[in-house]
């Protein structure tokens, strides 16, 4: 069972900060695309926007063109969902659905028109902010509209449940089969005693209460 977060939790459902993804998109005639990535990350807190870079003669940058929105969805670090995550990476010709390949099954999003990935435990639903051409490849931009997660995924405070979520990342091109499991969490204090410590705390309080009020 899927659940939708408050906007107050979806910086914390992106964690750690860079993920390996499969992001979802469609294209003007709402065929669906599916492709994996390496270099999916959160660069923004509050408001939440994640960043990826491809290449632009790709499909998945074909669809934002034509329609600027996509999905980010996070899979597990189990080897049936990384083996679909290469399956995902295969060149497929356009209009192929790489989630009918690799036998994932959709589910409509609530703000986008791109799927999510059911077998994925969470899903940031995105529309796109900028894109810039960069060294051959496109850097893309999106704010969050809208983040989803597999209900017994996370705790009360909107954390993530690491050895459910499971998340992983990719070792480094070339785009083969290394992926590394980042799922072990530590809570940790400030070994220092200056006044900077209590100033820190006192702007965190004063951002998360206004964030709160907000009703975000
Ligand atoms: C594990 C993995 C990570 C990948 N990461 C990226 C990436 O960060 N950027 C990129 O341009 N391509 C990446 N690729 C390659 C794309 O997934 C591949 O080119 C895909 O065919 C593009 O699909 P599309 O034409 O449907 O957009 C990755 C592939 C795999 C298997």
């Amino acid at each position: 069972m899927k659940q939708y977060q408050p906007e107050l939790y979806w910086d914390r459902l992106f964690a750690p900060s860079s993920c390996l993804a499969v992001i979802t998109t469609v294209d003007a005639s709402g065929r669906v695309n599916a492709a994996s990535y390496g270099t999916c990350t959160r660069v923004n807190h509050n408001p939440v926007y994640i960043a990826f870079t491809c290449r632009p003669e790709r499909d998945t940058a074909r669809n934002l063109e034509e329609v600027g929105e996509f999905v980010v969805n996070l899979p597990r670090f189990d080897r049936e969902s990384l083996e679909k995550v290469r399956v995902i990476g295969l060149p497929f010709a356009r209009g192929v659905s790489e989630l009918e390949k690799a036998k994932l099954t959709e589910l409509a999003s609530e703000t986008v028109r791109p799927p999510r990935i059911v077998e994925c435990p969470r899903h940031f639903e995105c529309k796109v902010e900028w894109t810039k051409d960069w060294m051959g490849r496109r850097m893309v931009v999106g704010k969050v509209t809208a983040a989803s997660v597999d209900q017994d995924c996370v705790d009360e405070n909107g954390f993530v449940i690491w050895d459910r979520v499971k998340s992983a990342h990719f070792c480094g091109a070339p785009y083969h089969n290394m992926f590394v499991a980042a799922y072990e969490t530590m809570s940790v204090g400030v070994p220092y005693d200056g006044p900077e410590v209590e100033a820190f705390e006192e702007s965190e309080r004063r951002l998360w209460a206004n964030l709160e009020d907000a009703g975000r």
